[in-house]
This record gives C-alpha cells, structure tokens and sequence, in this order.
C-alpha cells in the first residue's frame, strides 16, 4: 500500500509520516509538500530514501494528477495553517486551502483513490466560555477567520464531491494539537522558545480563551482509525477532553522552566479571537473503538517542553524571523 501524504514536512504530517513509519512498516509512504516558510528541512532528513519526497504544489493539477495516480490513499494536511497570518494576508489560504484541495479532489476523482480530509475544529466557530457545550459532528459550520472559513470551504468541497461524484473520503476535524516539531509562530512552542531565549511569554488580550489540547500522537492515530474502520463520505470529530484556558498553559510552561508564573506580557488581543473550542468525540470512541493515549496535558506539555529545550538547532533558525513579524502588530498592554 503507498500513502500519498500532502504537507508531509509540516508539524502534524511530519508527525503523522513518523508514526506511519513507526508502526506501519507494510505502508509506502510518498510526501508532497511547498516547502513554504511553515516547513524545516530538517524535520523528516534523517529518514532520506525511506520515503519518496516531492517538492511541489498541491494546487498543480498535472503533479497531483501524476502523484494521485500511482498512490492508494491520500492523506491531505497541506494547508496555510496559521490564524495570524491570515489576518494580515488570505491570499495563500485561499490558494491553498480551498484551490489545492479542489485541484486534489480532481485528481482523486480520476483516479478513484480513497482520500482523507484533515480538518478543525475551527469550521465551527467558537462555543461560550463556562459552559458544558462542546461540538459535534451536527454542529453547523459558522467560521470565524480567514484561515477557518478557508477550511470550512474545503470540507464542503470534499462533502459535495462526495455526495455528485462519489469519490470514496472521509473527513476530520479536530482541537489544538500539540507536540514535537511544531512552527515557533504557534502558542504553545512560542512561549517555551520564548522562555528559553529569555524573553517573556506573550499572552493575547486577557488569557482567557480556552482551547482543547490534543498530542498530535493521538491525533494521527484517530486519522489512522478512521481510515481503517471509518465508513466513507463521514466526518469523524477528533479530541481528547484536553480543555485548558491559554493563562494556565502559559503558567504551567513558566513553571516547568523554573520561572515565577506571573513572568508573561499580555499584548495586543488578536481580532476576532474565538472564545472557546471543546470536541465531543463520542462517535469516535464508541463507533470505532478509539480513545486517547496522552490523557495528562501537564505531562504532555511537560515531555514536549524537553522536546524544546533539547532540539534548538531545529528551532533556532526560525525564531528571530517570527518574533520579528509578531513585534509588527502587538503592543504590550500589560
Ligand atoms: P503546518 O503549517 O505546520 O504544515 C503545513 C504544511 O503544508 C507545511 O509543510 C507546508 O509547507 C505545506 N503546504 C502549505 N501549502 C502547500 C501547498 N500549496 N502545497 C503543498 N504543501 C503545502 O500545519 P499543521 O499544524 O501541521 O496542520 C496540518 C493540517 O492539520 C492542516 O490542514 C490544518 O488545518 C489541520 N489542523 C491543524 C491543527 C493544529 O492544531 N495545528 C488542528 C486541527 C487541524
Ligand atoms: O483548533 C484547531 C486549530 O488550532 C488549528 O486549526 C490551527 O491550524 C492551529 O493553528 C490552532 O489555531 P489557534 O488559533 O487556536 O492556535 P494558536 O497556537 O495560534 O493560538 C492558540 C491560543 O493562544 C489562541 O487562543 C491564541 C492564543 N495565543 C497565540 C499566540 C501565538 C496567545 O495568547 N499568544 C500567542 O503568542
């Protein structure tokens, strides 16, 4: 079986490559990926020719006609991932979130291979702070960002190829992922790279937004149960009761680099900044059988804070361009 993975050099595709390798020896495992700014070389170099990579676009019909063609599945990552940037410019979302998905569902249409869409939780909009209410596979689309409306575009486009053409896909969406080999511009590696290079957190506005943390292990092997056991043309919700407010991770990551908890800046909030994402995963769990590995966030957060500290030079080359473009737009507020 070969497994055509788009943005394979990205933070959950390289994660999602690694543990294919790791744990499904049988499996063939061909990368596409741009090569954008999100992408280290670094990341997947120490496997060289154990898998076949391909520097290219998921937006160039005739490449994803010829990629598509000699693979069985595809598992579609590629993506502009970053809230931020697509506040300043959703060109690139739009290219690549919703034409490269489309150029990619044509492929997959020709060639009749079976596909799986990731996506996120973000399609949905975000859920009032305080309350019980979590989404499910019924809540209805109601994006926030340029980013999220980009990806609820390419879920629709994947549902309506679905249902008029009938390619064989299932779809997810899941919460926050964290873990290894994550882009600096991210919450969760900024602060830790921050606190290492001796600078203090920034938190947006007042820190109370919640997310619901995922590792991106677990993750990647919800997509894998999917693909085994998930019934085509379904979407499955992916997460793993991980919810935590962005003061307390900014906290606990303080705390785990020996720093006072109230060393952080709160800056500038980000415009339009959802309140809260929570996943029901109940359908996952109960109609396929899957469940969480890493169900302590603490000693997740804790494992991949040594996972920084021990892997700078994978890091190190990114973080003065990142911290140069956040110093553009956000102002210290207190
Ligand atoms: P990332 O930004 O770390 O990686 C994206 C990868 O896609 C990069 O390697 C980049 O070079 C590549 N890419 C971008 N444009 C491309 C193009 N036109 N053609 C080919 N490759 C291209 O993103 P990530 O955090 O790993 O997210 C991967 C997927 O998971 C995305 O679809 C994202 O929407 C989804 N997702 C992310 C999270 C999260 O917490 N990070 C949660 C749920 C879903
Ligand atoms: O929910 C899934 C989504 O999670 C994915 O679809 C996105 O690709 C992924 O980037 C992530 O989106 P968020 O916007 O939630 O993640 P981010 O890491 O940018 O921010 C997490 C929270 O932390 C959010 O409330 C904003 C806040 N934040 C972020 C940064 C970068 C800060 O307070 N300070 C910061 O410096």
């Amino acid at each position: 079986m070969r497994v055509l993975v788009t943005g394979g050099v990205g933070f959950i595709g390289a994660n999602f490559v690694r543990l294919t390798l790791r744990e499904r020896p049988e499996v063939a495992v061909t990368v596409v990926d741009a090569m954008t700014y999100a992408a280290n070389p670094e990341t997947l170099a120490e496997f060289g020719d154990a898998i076949e990579f391909i520097k290219g676009d998921i937006a160039d019909p005739a490449l994803m006609d010829d990629l598509v063609s000699r693979t069985d599945l595809v598992v579609h990552f590629a993506a502009e991932s970053h809230n931020d940037n697509s506040l300043v410019d959703p060109s690139a979302f739009v290219q690549t979130n919703i034409v490269g998905t489309y150029t990619l569902l044509e492929a997959v249409r020709r060639h009749g291979v079976r596909l799986h869409h990731i996506s996120t939780d973000e399609v949905f909009g975000d859920l009032p702070l305080h309350t019980d209410e979590r989404f499910t596979e019924a809540t209805p689309y109601n994006p926030s960002s340029p980013y999220s409306s980009t990806k609820a575009g390419s879920d629709l486009l994947v549902r309506a190829w679905v249902r008029s053409f009938g390619i064989h896909a299932t779809l997810s969406n899941c919460s926050n992922n964290y873990g290894p080999y994550q882009h600096v511009e991210k919450f969760i590696p900024r602060q830790i790279t921050n606190v290492l290079s001796g600078v203090r957190p920034k938190l947006y506005g007042e820190g109370t937004n919640v997310r619901d943390w995922i590792h991106v292990d677990d993750h990647n092997d919800a997509v894998w149960t999917i693909i085994d056991r998930g019934t085509a043309g379904e979407t499955y919700l992916i997460g793993a009761d991980g919810e935590c407010d962005n003061t307390t991770v900014v906290q606990t990551i303080l705390e785990l680099l020996g720093q006072p908890t109230d060393a952080f800046d709160r800056v500038t909030d980000r415009p339009g900044h959802d309140l809260r994402y929570a996943i029901d995963s109940t359908r996952l769990r109960t109609e396929l059988g899957w469940q969480p590995r890493y169900v302590d966030f603490r000693s997740g957060l804790s494992a991949t804070v040594d996972w920084y500290r021990e892997h700078e030079a994978w890091w190190r080359p990114f973080k003065d361009a990142v911290e140069s473009t956040y110093a553009r737009t956000e102002t210290v507020i207190g």
